[in-house]
């Protein structure tokens, strides 16, 4: 076997949560150019960053690529999602779990219905859907000893303090214990779960993510001479979706240019 077969995911049926734009939208493609079965599962096909939906660009272009439109904050909507995808194509290999929203605020300023909102997508989007897809997962027969693989995105701004933006830094600190918690309790049932940590990843979303200041505290904490981009991050996740790295679970992989070394 040559070693670039292991980053061949053809005959594999994955989902990416929040792949209609930026970092799951390159999640998507990365996994749909390796030959996977592709889910896009999002509350929108609108492109933050412009340019053509994922899925119908993938379809278009040859890919087995389809949209589910699924809220991660809704339980019927990701066994929804679950069940469709198996139904249509008789296993679940793989979920990302990439949805996410912000509402950057100090304690102070945080009310509690927003704190409430930015957990129930951020850490139990993640939940419901690991939930629905590990159930799936043990059930059906492992290939290569692995019966299916998690990958979370979590932050280096769960590490570190998510400057005056507590519910969404608290949030990605819960999503990196849910991988390693999952990973231990099901790795005798076959099943890898890891999570990724990007840095300053520049997906042309505006608002804060574009502030000039946060801008440049990101490029003075990075010490690549660049930030990141959307695809550093999805071939980070292929490959943790091959079977190059089936040994590695219970992970936090930083993707940050080397800003938690620095
Ligand atoms: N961009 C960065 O610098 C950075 C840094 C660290 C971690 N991350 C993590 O990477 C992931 C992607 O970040 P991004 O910057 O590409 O985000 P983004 O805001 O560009 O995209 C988020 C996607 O999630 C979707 N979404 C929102 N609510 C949803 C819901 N209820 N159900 C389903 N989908 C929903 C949105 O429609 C969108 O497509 C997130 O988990 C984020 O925390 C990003």
């Amino acid at each position: 076997m040559k070693i670039q077969d292991n980053f061949n995911l053809s005959g594999k049926v994955c989902i990416v949560t929040g792949a209609a734009s930026g970092i799951g939208r390159a999640i998507a493609i990365r996994l749909a150019q390796s030959g996977a079965s592709v889910t896009v599962a999002d509350v929108t096909t609108d492109v933050i960053e412009g340019g053509e939906p994922t899925a119908s660009m993938l379809e278009k272009a040859g890919f087995d690529v389809q949209f589910r439109h699924t809220d991660v904050g809704s339980t019927a909507d990701v066994e929804t999602l679950i069940s469709d995808v198996v139904d249509r194509s008789g296993r679940l290999d793989i979920l990302v779990n990439n949805a996410c929203v912000r509402h950057a605020r100090p304690l102070l300023e945080m009310d509690e219905a927003q704190w409430h909102h930015i957990l129930n997508i951020n850490l139990s989007g993640a939940f419901r859907c690991c939930k629905a897809s590990v159930r799936q997962m043990i059930r059906q027969s492992a290939i290569d000893d692995v019966r299916g693989r998690i990958i979370n995105l979590s932050s280096q701004h769960g590490i570190i303090s998510a400057p005056g933006d507590i519910a969404y830094g608290t949030s990605k600190a819960a999503v990196a214990y849910l991988t390693r918690q999952i990973a231990s309790d099901y790795a005798a049932q076959g099943i890898v779960c890891n999570a990724i940590a990007p840095g300053k990843i520049q997906t042309g979303a505006g608002g804060r993510a574009a502030d000039p200041a946060v801008l440049d505290r990101a490029i003075s904490r990075t010490p690549w001479p660049r930030l990141g981009r959307p695809m550093d991050v999805a071939n980070a996740v292929l490959f943790m979706c091959s079977s190059s790295s089936t040994f590695i679970t219970g992970a936090e992989l930083m993707v940050d240019g080397g800003w938690m070394a620095a």
